[in-house]
């Protein structure tokens, strides 16, 4: 049983963020799903219902801040809230990053997570407590943030950005009764690997990663990196001087087809 009984979810439509609200999803849930795609995201919608969930979904761009704070505002109490919504693109395009890719991937990674989590810390901390506790807030990072990645500069720096903002607040959040947490996952097999063409060490399906994000934030941990041996060999090698340059003959990831789109 789901120590959550209301949740909001961004990225519902696909992967990570559908895994985390099937698993959610259950008799006496009620879920706030959000995406971009209308079909997708229905599809996520009909799933949950069939397992007892209530669901509103919204269809929304987490890029539209007064849309995001709108929809979060509204959403009433809520017990847990994921800003998972996230693209990813690298240098596969032989030619580096352009400026538009950039661009894209930091306004979706880091505003678009920002604009998920700062007016749910303002909806948490007007709710009620329970328990001295009032709510749990996680963030989607990367086991990219830990290493800078040649292949994929702008996705690990959105990364190690979002991951070290919600490291630094989390104590501030903690001390009005909120889990503020890091999530950092490995390779999981989502649209958005299915893109890579290199090898993906430790690769796990996304139910699997939805049952150990959930267990983590459970357990009231406010950082949670898995496989963990993946988090130590990313650590490791981010730390010796030429690990840029092991890093670099890594495949590279492809390109953003289209900046202004998913890299699903
Ligand atoms: N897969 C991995 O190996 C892996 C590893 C570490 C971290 N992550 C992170 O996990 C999160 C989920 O990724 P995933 O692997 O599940 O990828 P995915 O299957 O491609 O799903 C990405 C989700 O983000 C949504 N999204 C993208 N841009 C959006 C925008 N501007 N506004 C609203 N929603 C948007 C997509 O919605 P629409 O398609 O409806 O637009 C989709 O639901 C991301 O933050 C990703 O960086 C993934």
């Amino acid at each position: 049983m789901s120590p959550y009984r209301s949740a909001l979810i961004t990225g519902a439509s696909s992967g990570i963020g559908r895994a985390l609200s099937l698993a959610l999803a259950g008799p006496g849930a009620a879920l706030h799903l959000s995406g971009r795609d209308a079909t997708r995201l229905d599809d996520t919608a009909t799933a949950c219902r069939a397992k007892g969930a209530t669901v509103q979904a919204a269809v929304l761009d987490v890029t539209d801040a007064a849309s995001m704070a709108a929809w979060i505002a509204a959403a009433g109490p809520l017990d847990l809230v994921v800003a998972n919504a996230g693209i990813s693109g690298g240098t596969g395009n032989g030619a580096g990053e352009t400026a538009a890719q950039t661009r894209a991937i930091f306004a979706v990674n880091l505003d678009g997570a920002l604009n998920t989590v700062l007016p749910a810390l303002e909806a948490m901390r007007a709710q009620p407590a329970r328990g001295g506790k009032r709510g749990t807030i996680a963030v989607i990072a990367s086991i990219a943030a830990l290493l800078p990645t040649p292949n994929a500069p702008a996705y690990g720096a959105s990364k190690a950005a979002i991951d070290t903002w919600a490291r630094a607040s989390s104590p501030a959040a903690a001390a009005a009764g909120i889990l503020l947490a890091s999530v950092c996952p490995g390779f999981i097999r989502t649209a958005m690997t299915a893109a890579n063409r290199y090898k993906m060490p430790g690769l796990m399906e996304a139910d699997q990663a939805a049952q150990i994000i959930l267990a983590g934030l459970a357990a009231g941990r406010d950082r949670i990196i898995f496989p963990w041996w993946m988090g130590l060999v990313a650590r490791i090698v981010g730390a010796l001087p030429f690990g840029r340059r092991l890093l670099a003959r890594q495949g590279s990831k492809a390109a953003l087809p289209d900046p202004a789109r998913s890299g699903t």
